[in-house]
Parts: structure tokens; C-alpha cells; sequence
């Protein structure tokens, strides 16, 4: 090698460790962020001013500003994730009612902590090659059932992921073991009536068709309300709330509860 590229790459060496070494300060300073946050009360997912970054960073008129953006996208990400890993150690199972707001809640926590999301029935209607209502429909609900016990033991090897079970999932005790081992179950809770606005006109739930109505919602949540309180490490009710007030009661209860179990 000629002695000029030996020179390029003993700097190119060099700036890595000296980023590697400034990711390793960026990273502390979160998790010190996210303790002090967390210790005082405050709101853990107010956008941080990372927001702000690209003017910032003063590279619009860099050739490798685009570039950089990029890179600092991913420093982003893994700034959430180290978030996400000083406020809680394991997956977090979201639970509850059909049209609890599983969907959303987790949507908008995986967003803002760049949690990996798995949709549950989502992940069964791709594996399937089918929409739910087909499944129970052509091979029944046991069937059904049966998919979602093998999906949660194929997730339990996950790591900080956000798993937003179908609602049936907690009636089998079996189903519930794994979540426990695994993860924190979170359930989402409702009235009746938030339950039936949410989802009067959805038809893809084979449950509600041809019951859509909130004495019939009711009666099934009654009937499924020991299983899922058996289930469930903690409860946030979210009916009239905004959703980002949701996440932060989530993420508030969740890291009471870690702290209970790491006093233990
Ligand atoms: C079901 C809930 C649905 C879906 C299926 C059965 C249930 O998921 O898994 O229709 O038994 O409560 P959502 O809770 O996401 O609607």
C-alpha cells in the first residue's frame, strides 16, 4: 500500500474510534436523561430536541450532508432504543378487549421508543395467507387459537419487543405462562360504549359481526374480564384519553414496576 493511503486509513481508524468514543458519551447522556426523567416525575416521551437536529448540524451545504442526515437518522433510532432500555428489561405484551387501542397505543409507543412491533394477527394473516375472518371461517377458531399459542412461542425469543396481541389471546393459560416469561402484559382497558364507537364499523372482528351493539360487547368483556385481570401486570384505561397521555400512564406504570421487581 502506498504510503499516502496507509496515512488515509490510519485516519479513517481514527475518526471511528473518536465517533465511537462520542456515541458511547451520547448514549450516557440518555440514559441519564431518561433516569432523571423517570426519577422526577416527568414525561418520558416529550420530544426530545434531536427534533431540531438537521438545522443543527449545520451540513446543508456539505456535499455529504445528505449523508450525514442519514447516519444521524440511525443515531436517532438508537437513541430511543437506549431509552427504552433504561426504563424496562424485557418485551412488553399489550393485552385487552378488541378495540381496547392495542393497535395504537402500540404503533405509537414502537415509534417513539424504536421498538420492534409485532401485530399479532397481522403476523397470523400474512403466515396464513389469509385475513382473520377467513381463517375462522374456513378452519375455525380453534384453529385460530392455535396460531396465536405458536406466534407467542415464536416471539418469546424476542427482545424489547412490542407485541400487540389479538384480544382472545389471554383466555388460554398457556398463552398467558409465555407472555409472563417473557415480557410485561400490559392490558388496555375500556367501556363498553368507547369499545362499540371504535369499532361499530369494522367488519373484519368474526366475534362482533352480527353482534354489533354495546350490551353484546359488554357481556363478552364480563366474561373475559378474570382472564385478562389474571393476565395482566398492569391496567391503563384509555377510554376519553389522548393517546400520547396513554403511552406515558403505560410507560410511567411500567417503570414502577420494574423497580418493584428490581428491589426483589
Ligand atoms: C379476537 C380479537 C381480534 C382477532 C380475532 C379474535 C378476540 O383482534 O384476533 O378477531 O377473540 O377478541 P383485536 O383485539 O386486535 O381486534
Amino acid at each position: 500500500m502506498s504510503e499516502k493511503s496507509e496515512r488515509l486509513y490510519e485516519e479513517i481508524k481514527r475518526c471511528d474510534r473518536e465517533i465511537a468514543q462520542l456515541l458511547r458519551t451520547r448514549m450516557h447522556c440518555i440514559e441519564e436523561i431518561t433516569e432523571y426523567r423517570r426519577d422526577h416525575g416527568l414525561p418520558i416521551l416529550t420530544p426530545v430536541p434531536e427534533r431540531r437536529a438537521p438545522e443543527a448540524l449545520d451540513v446543508e451545504d456539505s456535499p455529504f450532508g445528505q449523508e450525514i442526515l442519514r447516519v444521524f437518522q440511525e443515531i436517532h433510532e438508537s437513541g430511543k432504543r437506549v431509552q427504552a432500555k433504561t426504563l424496562f428489561d424485557r418485551n412488553i405484551f399489550l393485552i385487552g378487549f378488541m378495540g381496547a387501542g392495542k393497535s395504537t397505543i402500540s404503533a405509537a409507543l414502537s415509534r417513539q421508543l424504536s421498538l420492534e412491533l409485532i401485530e399479532m394477527d397481522a403476523y397470523i394473516q400474512e403466515k396464513e395467507g389469509m385475513t382473520i375472518s377467513r381463517i375462522f371461517d374456513i378452519h375455525g377458531e380453534e384453529y385460530f387459537r392455535s396460531c396465536e399459542s405458536d406466534t407467542l412461542a415464536e416471539l418469546g425469543k424476542k427482545d424489547h419487543a412490542l407485541v400487540s396481541c389479538g384480544g382472545g389471546v389471554p383466555m388460554r393459560e398457556k398463552n398467558v405462562e409465555i407472555m409472563k416469561k417473557n415480557g410485561y402484559v400490559v392490558l388496555l382497558s375500556a367501556s363498553p360504549e368507547a369499545i362499540y364507537e371504535r369499532v361499530k364499523d369494522n367488519t373484519d372482528r368474526p366475534l362482533l359481526n352480527g353482534h354489533m351493539n354495546v350490551s353484546y360487547i359488554e357481556e363478552l368483556m364480563e366474561k373475559r374480564r378474570p382472564k385478562y385481570e389474571h393476565a395482566a401486570d398492569l391496567i391503563v384505561d384509555t377510554t376519553g384519553k389522548e393517546v400520547q397521555e396513554i403511552c406515558e400512564e403505560l410507560l410511567r406504570k411500567l417503570c414502577a414496576l420494574q423497580s418493584e421487581r428490581e428491589r426483589k
